[in-house]
């Protein structure tokens, strides 16, 4: 019998390889895909072979990430109650992909994560793996095992040899990727308090944010960020300096109350910068390329969509329905955006697109041949129709 286990080298995933190879006495293949974590993934195989793997496999799925999973979500606009940009999210089917494909490769019968029964992660992984390879079934250890208490993780983890690390405070559980960092749990579940320094890593504070604003153009085709002040750059590359552009200038962090999938409210502080200026640039492009109807349409359907991918719906019928229709909005979203980053904010300031749809003639309040103003008279009158009288005393 053979597992594949979705491992990061940290204490959590070294303790669940140990405890699977116990509890279902089979092999346990690890495999890390390296998402732009800025972890350090050298010596990983070792670490995992030392802590009972037969195999290890690490993977760079940073451009796949970006371009298929990051991107897409970015065309749609997707916010989760309005705030959040879902750098989880969107990380959480990809992996569980990947680590489907190996289980195949491998002739594995079961994929194994590190969530927790009670948080949004476990859905996403399991159903993504339901969805691409039903017969794989899924080994999820916090949901399983009898620990606890973190000091009982600690106590297994002393008595297996595996090395806890000390580290200082921090919050109790992070969440890094190209696009975004999160921390949830320790003093943070406590929404009334603020969250300290240990909980941002991305970005300086706004307050301490150079005093010098910095303009960047940013190119876009298709409803895609392609280049940053004229240079083109691979998707991940884009993500990245504009994370350190972003993290300058104290763009991208948020701290919210949120709604998880399993019910419960939980509170998470994250730091997006990159994927900020992305949304920011990418919204005003539209308003000069997208129809109004079109533009209108799509904004009703974006709370749908983040909630699939929130869910855990990637691979579903619906979010690939909705994905066709959004990505044909997004043909003529080309152009350039001149967005300034100063102090926290993100400031669009000029745009241009070849399909702009902006017509200087129309606008104008001077004289012009196409508009009539005296169409407007009647326009109103028969608008108001249905209101007349709705509030007039009587
Ligand atoms: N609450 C966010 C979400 O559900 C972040 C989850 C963080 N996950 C983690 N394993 N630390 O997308
Ligand atoms: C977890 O519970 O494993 C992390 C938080 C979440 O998935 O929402």
């Amino acid at each position: 019998r053979k597992v594949v286990l979705a491992y990061s080298g940290g204490l959590d995933t070294s303790i669940i390889l140990k405890w699977i190879k116990m509890t279902y006495d089979c092999e346990v293949v690890t495999f890390t895909a390296d998402l732009g974590q800025e972890e350090e993934l050298d010596g990983l195989e070792d670490k995992a072979k030392k802590t009972g793997a037969s195999k290890a496999y690490v993977e760079d799925l940073q451009e796949e990430f970006a371009r298929d999973f990051i991107f897409p979500m970015m065309r749609a606009g997707a916010l989760y109650e309005g705030r959040y940009l879902l750098g989880t999210s969107i990380a959480r089917p990809l992996i569980a992909k990947r680590m489907v494909e190996i289980a195949l490769a491998e002739g594995a019968q079961a994929v194994a994560h590190g969530a927790t029964g009670k948080g949004n992660d476990q859905v996403r992984f399991e159903l993504t793996s339901m969805a691409l390879a039903p017969q794989i079934t899924t080994i999820a250890p916090w949901r399983e095992w009898t620990f606890k208490s973190r000091t009982d993780l600690v106590n297994f983890a002393t008595e297996h040899g595996i090395p806890v690390p000390v580290t200082k405070e921090k919050p109790y559980s992070c969440d890094r990727n190209l696009l975004h960092l999160s921390f949830e749990g320790g003093e943070l579940e406590d929404p009334w308090l603020e969250a300290g320094p240990a909980s941002y890593l991305l970005s300086v504070p706004p307050e301490k944010a150079p005093d010098q604003a910095e303009v960047i153009e940013l190119g876009f085709e298709a409803g895609n960020p392609v280049s940053i002040n004229g240079e083109q750059l691979s998707p991940a590359a884009i993500i990245k300096k504009l994370n350190k552009l972003g993290g300058k200038h104290g763009v991208g962090r948020l701290d919210m109350v949120e709604n998880r999938f399993v019910g419960m409210k939980s509170r998470g502080v994250y730091e997006t910068p990159g994927g900020t200026i992305i949304h920011a640039a990418h919204r005003d492009l539209e308003s000069l390329t997208l129809d109004r109807e079109v533009m209108h349409m799509r904004d009703s359907l974006i709370p749908r969509y983040a909630e699939m991918v929130y869910y855990g719906f990637w691979f579903s019928p619906e979010r690939e329905t909705l994905q066709v229709m959004i990505d044909k909005t997004q043909e003529k979203v080309t152009g350039t955006v001149r967005v300034k980053l100063y102090k926290g904010g993100v400031y669009p300031v000029a745009r241009k697109s070849p399909y702009s749809l902006y017509n200087m003639d129309l606008a104008t309040f001077e004289a012009d041949k196409v508009y009539d103003q005296k169409d407007a008279a009647g326009f109103i009158r028969l608008q108001g129709l249905r209101v007349r009288g709705f509030k007039a005393k009587k």
